[in-house]
């Protein structure tokens, strides 16, 4: 006979929690319909029980002891809504080895041990299953892990983190500040607990990551991904990028080439024509090229509570039908041992470079000879607005095709020179 109702324990009721909740709440007649029997939430676990909450939960069920979630023999599957990795990965380990089911929305801890919570669940015959962890409502995961099996994944190129862009894109159009535009983001519910991992380009790393490893059916970790944040970005780099005729996005690209996996995250100037510049505010895109299929572009809300709520609780019912089912699909992820990573000092792309200089004759003879000698050919050079007083100039360099390591050695070469005074920023140029 089969079960009556599938128990639900959730660690974790913010932003994605509460979403999830509500959504059981709100349309259990809906899901017990896709499910066949009644899925209830048997426990929820907090830091503070005295907190408000979005949505109200009966009495008895929320609780800070987390015994009272994990121990609990009425839950089925266990939702970690938490964040972070600890004691996240404790949790998830723990539930798997009480063979309960596990949905969590964890990029962190995904990226980091994903291969080896999807080791134990696979030996105990349970499922993990995480597609809100990147790109929140927008299905990814599913699509590698299932749609595209037939294929060989070339690349994948995409906006990730909502945090960044939505604030690229006020910083892009309004000449927003960069710090209020962070608080707007935070109250929208879109960055991490801790806004660096967003801005640092960590937790689009994280999804990367994630994504690598399920396209490439390699493990690639957290540690192997390459990435910078958003920081050093200014109004005049806007600025000049438009006239270019680009956008400025924080990009995740990976690719495989023979044996060899490259990944990174970095913030890149992309021809305004091209699709990826015109994805603006929280909304994510992911465009993957794969040899059968061609280029497929996964595009909406890459976060905040509903559109998480919306893959969180699609994982639930997934895993509801099986085990009201009884019938657990096996893991269809082998992953390889043999990867390598390709570092980024092996990138060939082209370059953008601000820098402020001395305003008088030769400066340009002697940025060029750094560049020259390096093997890095310029394609276009605008001397920008002048400081009569300082004596300064801004220059904006567009290079043609170099390679990384050339262009760190230029940088420091260019900060040497007397007539430099600062190297304002070199931003990758993405073509593709
Ligand atoms: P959040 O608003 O900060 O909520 C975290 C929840 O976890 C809170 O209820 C907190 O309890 C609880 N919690 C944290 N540490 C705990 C601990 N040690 N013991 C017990 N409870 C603990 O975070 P969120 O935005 O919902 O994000 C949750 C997860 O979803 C994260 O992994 C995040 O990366 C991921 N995610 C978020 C989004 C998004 O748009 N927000 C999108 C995709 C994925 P209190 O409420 O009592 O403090
Ligand atoms: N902080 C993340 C973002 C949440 O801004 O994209 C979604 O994973």
């Amino acid at each position: 006979m089969g079960k009556s109702t599938i128990g639900i324990g959730v660690l974790g009721m913010g932003v994605v929690g509460g979403g999830v909740a509500s959504v059981l709440d709100n349309r259990r007649e809906q899901l017990s319909a896709l499910v066949g029997c009644a899925v209830e939430l048997k426990g929820v676990l907090v830091r503070d029980v005295a907190k408000p909450r979005a949505h109200q939960l009966p009495a008895g069920l929320i609780t800070t002891d987390p015994r009272q979630v994990l121990d609990n023999p009425d839950v089925d599957i266990v939702v970690e809504l938490m964040g972070g990795q600890d004691p996240a990965l404790e949790y998830i380990l723990g539930s798997v080895s009480q063979a309960r089911h596990i949905v969590t929305a964890n990029k962190e801890v995904m990226a980091r041990h994903g291969p080896s919570i999807l080791t134990a669940a696979s030996e105990k015959g349970v499922q993990v299953l995480f597609e809100a962890a990147v790109a929140a409502g927008v299905p990814i995961i599913a699509p590698l892990l299932r749609d595209l099996v037939a294929n060989e994944i070339i690349d994948i190129h995409g906006i990730i983190n909502g945090t960044t862009n939505y604030i690229l894109t006020r910083m892009a159009n309004e000449g927003a500040d960069f710090d209020a535009t962070l608080a707007d983001a935070q109250e929208l519910g879109y960055a991490e607990a801790d806004p660096t991992n967003d801005i640092e380009g960590i937790d689009a790393a994280y999804k990367l990551a994630v994504m690598a490893t399920l396209a490439f059916r390699t493990k690639v970790m957290d540690i192997d991904v390459y990435h910078e944040g958003i920081t050093k970005l200014t109004s005049r780099d806007f600025l000049h990028a438009s006239e270019l005729g680009y956008a400025i996005k924080l990009l995740a690209i990976a690719d495989k080439v023979g044996d060899a996996v490259q990944a990174r995250v970095h913030p890149a100037l992309v021809p305004q024509d091209m699709m990826l510049a015109k994805v603006d505010g929280v909304l994510n895109a992911i465009e993957v090229q794969a040899d059968l299929t061609g280029k497929l572009l996964f595009h909406g809300a890459g976060a905040g509570s509903m559109p998480t709520t919306s893959a969180v609780v699609a994982d639930i019912v997934d895993i509801a039908r099986n085990v009201a089912g009884n019938s657990v699909p096996p893991s269809n992820l082998a992953l390889s041992d043999s990867v390598t990573i390709r570092p980024i000092s092996e990138l060939e792309t082209r370059y953008y470079i601000r820098l402020t200089t001395t305003d008088r004759p030769g400066v340009l003879a002697q940025v060029g000879k750094v560049l020259g000698d390096l093997n890095i050919s310029v394609a276009s050079a605008i001397q920008k607005e002048t400081d009569e007083v300082a004596q300064s100039a801004e220059l904006v360099l567009m290079t043609h095709l170099s390679s990384e390591s050339a262009m760190q050695t230029a940088i420091s070469q260019l900060e040497a020179l007397d007539v430099v005074a600062e190297v304002g920023n070199v931003i990758r140029v993405e073509e593709w």
